[in-house]
């Protein structure tokens, strides 16, 4: 029942956000009563069962999460400097991977049996889909985009007439932020963000694509920087620039998995045409086409 109410709550608060909405007034009364209703409720962690549905980018309201301080005040380390070999991409990739995988803080804040997400695809892919952090799948499997909005992103890079293989799909977060609710997952803090962020610099500085698609607010946040006014709402489909590679801001899959907007998969493909047309690949009548009328399957085959 508690569940089912914080989902609700979560989803509006997700909608208003992807409508470009950053700020609620929340009343203190209600702010106390929600408190106390989660604190009831709330089993220990380890009771849990993982939602796998539970998508990243839903950020539940943590203001009223029953929260241990340890999670949300976290005391992370100065990022990592990373000096990438002078050596070939292949060899600097492999180096980068170990130096994620082997990253002390990465792997104090790894759950036990869980894994790191490093990121997969093409050393040479023009494209490099950036998402926002690992979810229940993604940290079980060790790699990027597995899970439900995974499996969306699979089919939206197939309906660009591509495949993972020859992408590139990372997050800003290599491990998958500790759940401070009983109810799923949460967005990374900026501390958080900022501690992998030199990874992700790296992984751009290795695969030089031609352009990057930030896969919801995070992966905006994290490549471009903090700065409220820049909305998804109002910058998805306009180009950015992340050190000078034409990054494409778009909606994260999970936004399609929720929406009950129909045009929602439109919007997000007509952000893809636009990506397509940049770096001229073909695009047929029919891919022009995808999703102008709502459609049970996006996958175009
Ligand atoms: N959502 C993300 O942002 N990244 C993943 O890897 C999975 C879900």
């Amino acid at each position: 029942m508690l569940r089912d109410i914080l989902g609700l709550m979560t989803q509006c608060l997700n909608e208003l956000k992807n409508e470009g909405v950053t700020h609620l007034v929340v009343e203190e009364k209600n702010l106390n009563a929600l408190t106390q209703a989660v604190r009831a409720h709330a089993k220990p962690e380890t009771t849990q069962t993982p939602n796998p549905a539970a998508n990243r980018a839903t950020p539940p309201p943590p203001e009223i999460a029953p929260t241990p301080a340890t999670t949300q005040t976290t005391t992370l380390p100065q990022p990592p400097r990373i000096e990438l070999p002078q050596e070939e991409p292949h060899a600097q990739l492999a180096w980068l991977q170990k130096r994620v995988l082997t990253c002390p803080t990465c792997n104090e804040h790894k759950r036990p049996s869980k894994q790191l997400v490093f990121g997969t695809g093409a050393i040479n892919a023009e494209i490099f889909f950036c998402g926002e952090a690992p979810g229940a799948e993604e940290e079980t499997r060790g790699e990027p985009f597995v899970g439900p909005a995974g499996q969306l992103l699979t089919k939206i890079i197939e309906a660009m007439g591509l495949s993972r293989e020859k992408v590139y799909i990372a997050n800003i977060m290599k491990w998958r932020p500790e759940l401070p609710t009983p109810y799923g997952d949460r967005p990374p803090t900026r501390e958080e963000m900022a501690f992998c962020l030199p990874f992700l610099h790296a992984q751009l500085a290795i695969i030089k694509p031609k352009v990057i698609v930030a896969l919801g607010a995070t992966a905006i946040e994290g490549l471009l920087g903090h700065d409220p006014s820049r909305t998804i709402g109002k910058i998805h489909g306009h180009w950015q620039k992340f050190n000078s590679i034409p990054l494409m801001p778009t909606y994260h899959p999970s936004y399609l998995l929720r929406s009950k907007n129909p045009q929602a998969k439109r919007i997000l493909w007509e952000d893809m045409l636009l990506l397509m047309e940049h770096i001229h690949l073909p695009i047929s009548p029919r891919q022009r086409n995808f999703f102008l009328a709502p459609q049970p399957n996006i996958n175009p085959a």
